[in-house]
């Protein structure tokens, strides 16, 4: 039975879920929401679907972002809804009116809230007083959107997911804790590589060696980026230095830079095919360097766009 064939026996039911964490997702629903993903994009521009008609989406930000906020405003406008950007300052919250208070208020008036955050209690918190589905769009510990614009944008590139082989080189960060585990539960190796103290979360660690044991695919950590991109179907990196971690960038430029940087040396001793990752943004010339990420067998355009047409199939599913 093909990978999707499988998904789509199973009644796969996601209305009123929280989206916080991947490891929360079995491969059926994770797959549901890639084929929704495959729907709303062919019929983008040609269909309406009005799903959202009379519904309103909070978007509540504590650090900035271009793709997340964008994308997800956009796909709530294209679904019939309508977004609200509430910058934390601008909200009581940012002058001591709790999270609890603040998920209470907000269910009375919306539909749906997604949180951008630092840390991850602050999504749970959210979620455990609010009687609608809460969204994650990036913690300290994970960023479960991106992997589904990346999962999404490596099916449509290889047209499959199962025995992929994807090379994470860099920090082991909110962008690769969610990468291991949405992979895992897919049947997706992870190679990664990265300097010692900077491993992937040992709690994602074990999750994903976990899944993989369930999916058959492998999880494999080097600190040696040559090592973990032979034979790699994907390269992907991001910042050396999230969101937050300003004051260590004089310490994690010394360890990361330049030898966990993918330049075109590291690309070759990949497979031939191999394609290039980023959720963006890029801080060129430190991670990657503009041959690679400007190159025809970099995908960082459309795993960007892909973040559109997944936060939609994800309203779509969770509304
Ligand atoms: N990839 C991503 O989440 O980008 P933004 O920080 O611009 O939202
Ligand atoms: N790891 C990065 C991802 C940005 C989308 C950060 O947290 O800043």
């Amino acid at each position: 039975m093909s990978e999707i064939g499988y998904a789509s026996r199973k009644k796969v039911n996601l209305k009123g879920r929280d989206f916080l964490e991947l490891q929360d997702f079995s491969a059926e629903e994770i797959w549901k929401i890639l084929k929704t993903t495959r729907i709303l994009k062919k019929y983008r521009g040609k269909k309406r679907i009005n799903k959202l008609k009379g519904k309103s989406v909070a978007m509540i930000f504590e650090k900035p972002s271009t793709r997340t906020r964008v994308s997800f405003e956009v796909a709530v406008e294209e679904l019939g809804g309508k977004a609200l950007y509430l910058s934390r300052n601008e909200l009581q919250l940012g002058r001591g009116e709790t999270i609890a208070d603040t998920a209470r208020v907000l269910s009375r008036y919306v539909h749906l809230i997604m949180a951008r955050v630092y840390k991850y209690e602050t999504l749970e918190e959210l979620a455990r007083y609010s009687s609608i589905p809460v969204v994650n769009g990036l913690s300290d510990i994970n960023h479960p959107l991106q992997i589904l614009a990346d999962l999404y944008t490596l099916w449509e590139r290889f047209k499959k997911l199962r025995g992929l082989t994807i090379a994470w080189v860099g920090d082991g960060n909110n962008v690769c804790n969610s990468l291991l585990i949405g992979a895992s539960k897919l049947g997706i190796n992870v190679n990664v590589a990265c300097p010692s103290g900077y491993e992937p979360h040992p709690k994602y660690l074990e999750w994903a060696k976990i899944n993989a044991s369930q999916s058959g695919s492998s999880i494999n950590v080097f600190v040696e980026p040559a090592e973990a991109v032979n034979n790699a179907d994907a390269i992907m990196t991001d910042v050396f230095v999230s969101m937050g971690q300003e004051e260590e960038r004089g310490k994690k430029m010394s360890i990361f830079y330049p030898k966990y940087q993918v330049n075109t040396e590291l690309i070759a001793r990949a497979k031939h095919g191999v394609v290039f990752m980023h959720p963006l943004p890029a801080h060129r010339g430190e991670e990657v360097i503009d041959e690679v990420i400007d190159s025809d067998y970099s995908l960082v355009w459309d795993q960007a766009e892909n973040r559109l047409h997944t936060s939609k199939a994800l309203l779509y599913l969770l509304i």
